[in-house]
């Protein structure tokens, strides 16, 4: 990818009785991607967005919408959130055991398919899939709740996917996304390591004004 990142801020850091406000402080900001934590206190311990909230604000934004899905049983959920107007859906390695069969099913779909990958799993797990993802995403905290720390090993974990890539030829088709603990003071590493988006959570919806925060990641590489 490009040296410009995109920036996805989450909603889940937002006020869900105003999610109005939320894509307009982003398409104001000029974020590129809108990030979904679909969570269903299975996976994790946490229970969050369905594919009727997803359907509501398609119609809201021309923002690429990009739905994570940090739930059990994915293949459950893959033609549901591509219906409500999903652009890629991430599911997890460690919640399927015929990872093939959902990036089959997401594709089926003509949604991106993203792969994702919590921190204590080994990186193996995913390589075999490398050439048939549009996305990693690659968790920088355990899934499950915003406002974490980012785990500092990520980083190296992040290098070493981008180096896959790069080897296999691929480091133009699929991208690196980063999520959890991303903030202003961080944002600088993650992209140098090799992260083509970056999700932000409460480092964008727990400050005064969103809008200037996403300005000032997008400042950090100018
Ligand atoms: C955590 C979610 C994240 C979360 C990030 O399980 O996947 O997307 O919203 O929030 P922050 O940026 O606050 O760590
Ligand atoms: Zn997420």
């Amino acid at each position: 990818m490009s040296s410009e990142f995109k920036l996805a801020p989450s909603i889940l850091s937002a006020d869900f009785a105003n999610l109005q406000s939320a894509l307009s402080q982003c398409e104001e900001g000029g974020a590129h991607w809108i990030h979904v934590d679909v969570m269903d206190n299975q996976f994790v311990p946490n229970l969050t967005i369905g594919p009727p909230v997803v359907k509501s604000l398609r119609p809201k934004t021309n923002k690429f919408i990009d739905v994570h899905m940090m739930v059990i049983e994915p293949e459950k959920l893959v033609e549901p959130f591509a219906r409500a107007g999903a652009d890629l859906i991430t599911f997890h390695i460690e919640a399927t055991d015929n990872p093939q069969s959902v990036i089959d099913l997401i594709k089926s779909t003509g949604t991106k398919v993203g792969i994702s990958i919590k921190p204590s799993t080994p990186m193996s797990d995913i390589e075999p899939f490398y050439d048939q993802v549009d996305l990693i995403l690659v968790m920088s905290v355990e899934p499950g709740f915003g406002g974490q720390g980012y785990i500092p090993e990520s980083t190296k974990r992040i290098r070493v996917i981008k180096q896959k890539l790069n080897e296999q030829c691929l480091q133009d088709r699929v991208m690196i996304e980063v999520d959890g603990g991303i903030k202003l003071f961080n944002a600088k590493e993650v992209i140098d390591a090799g992260a083509d988006v970056l999700v932000a959570g409460s480092a964008i919806f727990g400050t005064d004004d969103p809008v200037q925060t996403i300005n000032e990641f997008y400042q950090l590489t100018e």
